[in-house]
């Protein structure tokens, strides 16, 4: 792992902070005190659970700098909750929210100090938990390992004309009733033939339909996604059990109305997006997550009925997406202490 170095970060998730918390759970005994370690390798036996059986979780923050030059978190509670929904849903361990946030801390405590000050950057903290016991056999493990790591990260800006391309992917992420709705990593995996899809077609990632219909817009790989209407009204697809609530996504529902935007959460039909797009109906498309943040979504490409590769574009009213750069602007300035934080979401931690 690197580096005291780290301090101009390139590239999302390619180099680490030199320390790592670390807990570990047991049955019969609960979870130990997290402590700070540097950060090492894992010992684990061959036949530990999470190489068979996929109990695996995370979480995914950004901690940053304020003018004052404290570092901060964003709701990090929402975090913790998370986290515990996805522990539910894969029969692990929980973890309360003060193990949590005190977890957070002493990393931020010993590596706070590594968070990149330019604006839109930030020191990505992921905590994640997987399944330790040696066992084979179909049934939840006895013992859990849960960890945060932290990595520096430059502001996310597309490579493309500073817009998202996203492929609606023929693949389903997640169907009803399954684990759409929590951070598995079983998620991510099964969301990578997709990934693979958006290249091949020149778009940066995949777009999901509802697994039963294919009809109706889910999200992306690992961002929630809203559309803005030409009446100035922000639509995005609603909690249904197979998408993940993104706290970002909370956010911006409260942020928009808090700012007079209509924020509304409906179903949206793949071939009326493409059809409002065409005719001007939906001005603005934008992404939603922690780590890009609220990106504007440029184009949407899929392979029509007919097998011809259609596209749609989302220019914003000058080409310039004035909806998703000011609502972008006002989350990133709470995010950042520029701006008033009436709902009390961003804490001081070091
Ligand atoms: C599948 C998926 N959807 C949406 C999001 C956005 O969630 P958040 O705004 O909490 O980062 C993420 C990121 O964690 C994700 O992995």
């Amino acid at each position: 792992m690197t580096t005291e170095k780290s301090k101009t970060p390139v590239k999302f998730g390619a180099s680490f902070t030199p320390h790592m918390v670390c807990s570990r759970y047991e049955e019969g005994k609960g979870w130990t005190s997290p402590e700070i370690t540097d950060a090492k390798t894992f010992s684990l036996m061959p036949a530990a659970a999470v190489f068979h059986y996929g109990q695996a979780i995370f979480e995914g923050l950004k901690a940053r700098r304020n003018p004052q030059g404290e570092v901060t978190l964003f709701r990090a509670e929402q975090n913790a909750a998370r986290l515990r929904k996805s522990a539910r849903r894969l029969v692990m361990p929980e973890i309360s929210d003060e193990m949590f946030l005190n977890a957070l801390r002493l990393l931020l405590e010993k590596d706070g100090h590594l968070t990149p000050e330019a604006s839109g950057s930030g020191l990505y903290l992921r905590p994640y938990m997987f399944a330790e016991e040696a066992f084979l056999g179909v049934r939840p493990a006895d013992s859990y390992i849960f960890a945060i790591i932290a990595s520096p990260m430059a502001a996310y800006f597309s490579d493309d004309n500073g817009f998202l391309k996203l492929w609606i992917a023929d693949s389903a992420r997640a169907a009803p009733g399954g684990t759409g709705d929590v951070k598995a990593a079983g998620n991510y995996a099964s969301s990578f033939t997709a990934q693979l899809e958006a290249k091949k077609h020149h778009c940066h990632q995949s777009l999901f339909l509802d697994a039963k219909e294919k009809k109706y817009i889910e999200e992306a790989g690992a961002m929630n996604v809203m559309f803005v209407k030409k009446d100035g009204s922000i639509v995005t697809p609603p909690l249904n059990g197979s998408i993940l609530p993104g706290i970002t996504r909370d956010s911006i529902l409260t942020l928009g109305r808090d700012l007079g935007f209509e924020m509304k959460e409906e179903p949206l039909a793949i071939d009326d997006v493409f059809a409002a797009g065409h005719s001007g109906e939906i001005v603005e498309a934008f992404s939603s997550g922690t780590a890009v943040g609220i990106l504007p979504i440029g184009e949407l490409v899929r392979k029509g009925a007919d097998g011809q590769i259609e596209t749609v574009h989302f220019k914003g009213a000058d080409q310039s997406f004035p909806v998703a750069t000011r609502l972008s602007k006002a989350l990133l300035d709470l995010q950042e202490g520029k701006a008033e934080d009436k709902h009390g979401w961003v804490k001081t931690y070091v």
